[in-house]
């Protein structure tokens, strides 16, 4: 099934400690963003992009989308002051399609298998989400103190893309946006009003890029990318 991406990308990267929004550092000499958009660009089963930007920013996505030819943005929005405020003005600007997909501009290693297998399930059950089994064993702490240790098997850490039914991730933002509630995914607004999500196993790979050392990594996994083509 067809379906229309929403890509934030209207952060600041301040984890990043870059002195500029981390979707504009290159690896390969092309931009984190443009990794992230050749992906969709390249999946047939996706008919359009919506790009959340900041204000600031737009002259300079808009350069490199010409210079890279990304031709699927369909949209430029803005974005908000957290990334749940940003998925929402992107999903605003969703049309036609039954199924929208969300996925962080700071990704750019999905691969198109992942996405086809998180579409199918989606289209199945109406909400799914990659995600990959915790290798550390976490614990809770509260004042310095383990409060907790967390069974690793029920342990899984979610990526994106996020893939929902319209219909249903509009509900789940409008309730959480009247009612006040930030969650940092979106597949937890449909969680606290009780509609399932579905785990669809992902790759170590698929890692948002938010500190300086996953760099290395982002360049680690490319060279790899490079040598199996
Ligand atoms: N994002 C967004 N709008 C925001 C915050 C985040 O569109 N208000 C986007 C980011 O650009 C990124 C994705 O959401 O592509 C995931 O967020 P994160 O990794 O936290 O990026 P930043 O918020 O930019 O980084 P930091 O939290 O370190 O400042
Ligand atoms: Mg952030």
């Amino acid at each position: 099934m067809n379906y229309q991406v929403i890509i934030p990308a209207a952060g600041q990267g301040k984890r990043m400690k870059a002195g500029k929004n981390k979707q504009f550092i290159e690896l390969n000499e092309t931009p984190i963003i443009i990794h992230t958009l050749k992906v969709f660009e390249e999946h047939t089963q996706c008919s359009g992009i919506i790009l959340v930007i900041n204000e600031a920013e737009k002259a300079d996505f808009q350069y490199l989308i010409e210079k890279f030819r990304i031709q699927k943005v369909l949209q430029f929005v803005l974005g908000g002051t957290e990334r749940q405020y940003s998925v929402y003005n992107g999903l605003k600007a969703v049309k036609d399609d039954e199924l929208v997909l969300v996925h962080d501009g700071a990704r750019p290693f999905v691969t198109q298998k992942r996405i086809e297998n998180l579409v199918e399930k989606a289209v199945d059950t109406g909400a799914a989400i990659l995600a990959v089994p915790v290798k550390d064993t976490i614990k809770k702490v509260e004042e310095g103190i383990v409060s907790e240790t967390v069974e690793r098997s029920t342990l899984w850490s979610v990526q994106t893309p996020q893939a929902f039914q319209i219909k249903l991730l509009l509900e789940a933002h409008d309730k959480a946006r009247s009612e006040g509630y930030l969650g940092t995914d979106d597949a937890s607004l449909l969680e606290r009003v009780g509609r399932p999500v579905s785990i669809v196993t992902g790759d170590y790979t698929n890692i948002k890029i938010t500190t300086p050392e996953d760099l290395y990594i982002a360049e680690a996994i490319l060279k790899r990318n490079e040598e199996k083509k």
